[in-house]
């Protein structure tokens, strides 16, 4: 979908929690790439799909077990209710999913459409899973109350690389994760805080030692924090495997 030629991103939340995730998105940078129809998000209460008089949509797990699980019917009525061909994917988020990455962010930067679900209570009915979900991703090794957190976390990453949410000053280049470095420290004014004097090298205004010393810098916080990241390829890992949907 494009409007003047530019790309439109489009995501749908199927959530039991809409007011979480349409709060995260009116503000900020999001909240301003929405309002200039860069993006779009439309969120479907899974509650509304309910088939049951006390508008439930979780019951007691087959086989005993603490906790409830969210019945496939009233998610598989609310993916249809949005009427998408099965060329649109759909993410599942949970901690049982691949880990969330940069790579990942880019992937799924180029599709103009995603529908994210969102699980609660102790899971999802696997039938809806395989029925409609094409990946499972987890944003990180913890478990939350629910998908709505990691909804909007990949709704954030996944915007601020759409062209025009970003403006020129907002930039992606040189940030962290790029070339498997995380990014170099920052300075603005004032010159001293606390003692605590900027680096002389970047107000000498020579370019290329700025460069060099950024370089050095990228390098020496990967190696302490994240060495993992440096023994890495430099080239991008194979794409998101995408699971066949049942038919
Ligand atoms: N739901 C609960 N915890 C989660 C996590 N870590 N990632 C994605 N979805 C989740």
């Amino acid at each position: 979908m494009a409007i003047g030629g530019k790309k439109i991103m489009k995501f749908y939340v199927l959530t039991l929690f809409p007011e979480m995730i349409d709060s995260f998105v009116s503000h900020s940078i999001i909240g301003r790439a929405k309002e200039k129809s860069i993006i779009d998000i439309k969120c479907v209460n899974i509650r509304d799909f309910s088939y049951n008089k006390h508008n439930k949509v979780d019951d007691y797990p087959y086989g005993g077990g603490a906790g409830m699980v969210m019945q496939a019917p009233p998610i598989y009525k609310a993916y249809e209710s949005l009427n998408k061909d099965k060329s649109v994917r759909v993410i599942f988020v949970t901690p049982s999913g691949k880990t969330f990455n940069q790579e990942m962010v880019k992937e799924l930067s180029k599709e103009q459409e995603l529908i994210i679900l969102c699980g609660h209570y102790e899971g999802v009915d696997q039938r809806v899973i395989d029925e409609i979900v094409t990946d499972e991703i987890s944003i990180g090794d913890y478990v939350l109350t629910g998908g709505e957190l990691p909804a909007c976390v990949m709704i954030d990453a996944v915007s601020r690389l759409t062209p025009g949410v970003l403006n020129k000053d907002e930039s992606f280049e040189n940030e962290s994760f790029e070339n498997n470095l995380l990014e170099y420290p920052q300075y603005t004014r004032p010159k001293v805080f606390m003692g605590r004097e900027v680096p002389e090298v970047l107000i000498s205004g020579h370019h290329e030692n700025v460069a060099k010393w950024r370089l050095g810098k990228a390098i020496e916080k990967t190696a302490k924090v994240r060495p993992d990241l440096m023994s890495l390829p430099p080239s991008p890992p194979a794409p998101l495997p995408q699971r066949e949907r049942g038919e």
